[in-house]
């Protein structure tokens, strides 16, 4: 087998809070893509999980009197139960107190002690306690303060471990330059240079205890626990079984093998959390672990979703809740919404209203009318069995119809190979619509009275014929975005699924229907969202 590994992990969520629909987001949109891969019959794997230690979790916790873990874990499972409901099949769960990945942590930063690529150091400066980061000038508003956005800022003096940042600068600038794969939109890169070209103090990496102790120990000094990049950046190889072992002790339950993973096809971020972690201190760590080059993954950086062009904020009381809305609409009105609405990279605007109006023009008046139509035709006129109509299976409007396919297929092809699944589902409903065409221009319940004209009959059975295979093609290729209602077409289609590990997209071609297939009777897939007047 020739199969290529395709490995994708998506940023962990932090459990201090709920989840959200940029969470949301954000898995749907990994899922997505690693489906996509699955159904060219390429192997893939797809990490993601929860950011669980920290001094945020750790203050939420005391608040509400409960342990950090016990606090983490109940978050944790809203996660979970999510992610479950909205169909995303990660292979990998990442969360951070795994004992797997805290040996793995364990053995890196020992390894970067013993290099001498870590050193304590002091500190004095401030310190915002919500972002878990010491604030410099830059982090100044106009008025020379630091904003509400930092929450609590205090004033700290504090001896620390440092990671040798600044020594690999050149080589990062030199990487990002060399690399145009690296970020994905490309015009990404340019902050991350500039990021880059203006790194100028060392990276400090530890907490001491008295202070933080929801976290991981470091090996060299059990005073202090780690915080934040090495616990949490880590995950994306730890959980890839990068180090398995190097402790001597064999993961358990067994990680995946590091070396059939890595490097990850596609690390998806969102745009916040680019610069500096993604951008600067993940590949930077890397390449102070040793590796290589060929060895930085690739970032997938997305946008996000914002309420009426507001930034969602607990303040705002605008946070808009996923699983409330999955219950309320369906996780395919939700998945396909996330999915359509926005261009991968780019920021857009949630509405319930927007949801309701893409879900009936596309999934109830678009595809899920066209399959209720074509299969009440055939059903009526043909007792659900199909026949490709002879010669009329060759007249321009079937042409144009098949045309229309091969296009659609082409372009959903290269859009999905972009990781743009807006653009894969603009192009699949290039099918949809022409399909929904020919049952206005050729009219079949016209076609089905005349039942004493030969040529006429054909041209319905040519009809219907190439209405079942739009259908059909449509129905393997929105697997990626919808796999539960992919289902539910080929079942009213009367077609199997595709074999597990099989390439769909030679599937695709016309006419894989065969003379005489029998269909289905059809059952509403896609019921109008109807909106009680106000
Ligand atoms: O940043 N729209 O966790 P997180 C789209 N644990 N995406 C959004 C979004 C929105 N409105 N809000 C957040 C963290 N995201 C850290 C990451 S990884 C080693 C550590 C995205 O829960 C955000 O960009 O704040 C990030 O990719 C993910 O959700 C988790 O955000
Ligand atoms: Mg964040």
């Amino acid at each position: 087998m020739s199969a290529q590994t395709f490995y994708l992990t998506t940023a962990i969520d932090y459990t201090n809070g709920a989840p959200h629909i940029g969470h949301a987001y954000e898995k749907v949109l990994a899922d997505t893509l690693v489906r996509y891969q699955r159904l060219r019959g390429r192997s893939a794997y797809l990490l993601t999980g929860v950011d669980q230690h920290g001094q945020k979790v750790q203050q939420s916790a005391a608040k509400v009197g409960q342990t950090p873990r016990a606090f983490a874990e109940e978050k944790t499972a809203l996660f979970v139960a999510l992610y479950r409901k909205l169909g995303v099949s990660h292979d990998g769960w990442a969360a951070t107190t795994d004992p797997r990945h805290v040996r793995a942590v364990q053995v890196a930063l020992q390894r970067l002690f013993d290099a001498g690529q870590i050193y304590k150091g002091a500190y004095e400066g401030f310190y915002s306690v919500r972002q878990e980061q010491f604030l410099t000038d830059k982090e100044r508003n106009a008025e020379g303060e630091f904003g509400p956005e930092w929450g609590e800022v205090v004033q700290l003096r504090e001896e620390n471990y440092y990671f040798k940042l600044r020594e690999h600068r050149d080589w990062l600038i030199e990487y990002i330059s060399a690399n145009p794969g690296f970020i994905t939109p490309p015009y990404r890169a340019a902050d991350v240079l500039h990021a880059a070209q203006k790194i100028s103090e060392d990276l400090c990496i530890s907490r001491p205890k008295t202070r933080l102790d929801w976290g991981i120990e470091l090996p060299f000094d059990r005073d202090y626990v780690t915080f934040v990049w090495f616990d949490a950046l880590m995950n994306y190889v730890t959980f890839a079984g990068w180090a398995d072992g190097a402790d001597g002790v064999k993961a358990e339950p067994a990680l995946p093998e590091f070396e059939r993973l890595w490097p990850a096809d596609a690390q998806i971020i969102g745009k916040d959390i680019l610069v500096p972690a993604h951008g600067i201190y993940w590949p930077i760590m890397l390449h102070a672990l040793g590796f290589s080059d060929a060895q930085i993954p690739r970032l997938l950086v997305h946008g996000w979703w914002n309420v009426k062009g507001e930034k969602m904020s607990k303040s705002l009381g605008n946070v808009i809740d996923p699983d409330v809305l999955s219950t309320t609409y369906g996780v395919g009105a939700l998945r396909y919404f996330l999915m359509r609405d926005i261009a991968t990279g780019a920021d857009a605007d949630f509405s319930e209203e927007r949801l309701i109006s893409r879900f009936n023009a596309d999934l109830a008046n678009g595809l899920g009318n066209l399959l209720n139509r074509a299969l009440n035709m055939a059903l009526r006129y043909r007792g659900s069995v199909l026949s490709r109509g002879g010669p009329a299976a060759e007249a321009e409007e079937i042409r144009l119809v098949r045309d229309a396919a091969l296009t659609a297929v082409d372009r959903y092809q290269e859009a999905m190979e972009a990781k743009l699944p807006h653009a894969a589902l603009e192009a699949l409903w290039g099918i949809v619509n022409a399909a929904n065409g020919l049952v206005e221009s050729a009219a079949p319940f016209k076609l089905a009275k005349l039942t004493d004209d030969a040529a006429a009959q054909q041209r319905l059975d040519a009809v219907l014929y190439a209405l079942a295979e739009c259908l059909r093609i449509v129905s393997l290729l929105i697997e990626p975005v919808l796999p539960t209602e992919a289902a539910g077409m080929r079942a009213q289609l009367g077609l199997s699924a595709p074999a597990p590990g099989e390439d769909v997209l030679p599937l695709c071609e016309w006419g894989g229907l065969p003379e005489g297939h029998k269909l289905n009777a059809p059952v509403p897939l896609f019921p109008r969202i109807e909106v009680p007047k106000a």
